[in-house]
């Protein structure tokens, strides 16, 4: 198909393009989102952190409507230069950097079903567009995304993507950041899922939940994750200036 952004080509990432069928969802895969979205939102209000719910409103999304990816993007390119490229499904390494280097996020367009509302092994468009693309409307954040995937899609070598997927993981999959005192959420596996972010809320006032250790990028780098069990570390930034910076000490350290 036709790439939306004219002037981008993918190689390895073209064949997963795919257009979002909006009008072909159905009255019960939207009640599936309402609900998702009515679930999440009074823990998100009170720790998100203020930079994803700005962007929750700024890229226009409701609660009573799966979101439409050509409507979230009018709203989402003149802020930050990203979009919301509708995909088949999972990617291949090489084409999701290629992807998030010309600052498109991979984004999937099926639903989870009722039945499956706390959890799916495979990224649906809750998790992607409701846990990952309102962060992409805050600037620094927005270029950081993109210089991780510069970096990634200009390494061949194993084990430096295996420590770059590390990054990935303690930002934007599970990262949280101090504000006002306290630990709030950003990352995507955390926003989208009511039972992650419990165990961190939770943890942190009472020393139950995961350790919640200072960012580093050497130790993220280091750090073995298991994604099937509840997150026993993570890393908290004071400013997204920081995981901006990393990405960029990162390429000095693993592309030098
Ligand atoms: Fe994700």
């Amino acid at each position: 198909m036709m790439n939306p952004q004219a002037d981008t080509h993918f190689s390895a990432a073209e064949s997963y393009l795919i257009e979002q069928d909006w009008a072909a969802y159905t009255a019960e895969q939207h009640a599936v989102w309402a609900e998702l979205v009515r679930r999440r939102m009074p823990q998100l209000r009170e720790h998100a952190c203020a930079e994803y719910l700005a962007g929750f409103e700024q890229i226009g999304l409701r609660e009573d409507t799966i979101p439409d990816l050509k409507a979230v993007n009018t709203r989402l390119r003149p802020r930050t230069g990203w979009q919301a490229t509708p995909v088949s499904g999972f990617l291949p390494p090489d084409a999701f950097f290629e992807m998030l280097a010309a600052r498109q996020f991979p984004t999937t367009t099926w639903l989870r079903a009722r039945d499956a509302m706390e959890y799916t092994p495979e990224p649906d468009i809750f998790h992607d567009v409701f846990g990952h693309v309102p962060m992409h409307a805050h600037p620094v954040f927005a270029d950081f995304l993109q210089q991780y995937g510069k970096v990634c899609a200009a390494l061949t070598d194993k084990e430096k993507l295996e420590r770059m997927g590390r990054l990935f993981w303690f930002t934007v999959e599970f990262g949280v950041i101090r504000q006002q005192g306290e630990i709030r959420l950003y990352g995507s596996g955390l926003i989208s899922s009511h039972g992650e972010s419990e165990y961190v809320i939770e943890g942190s006032k009472t020393g139950h939940g995961p350790q919640i250790r200072d960012f580093n990028l050497e130790q993220v780098l280091g750090q073995q994750f298991l994604v099937s069990e509840m997150q026993k570390v993570l890393y908290a930034v004071e400013s997204f200036d920081q995981i901006y910076e990393a990405a960029h000490q990162a390429e000095e350290l693993l592309c030098g």
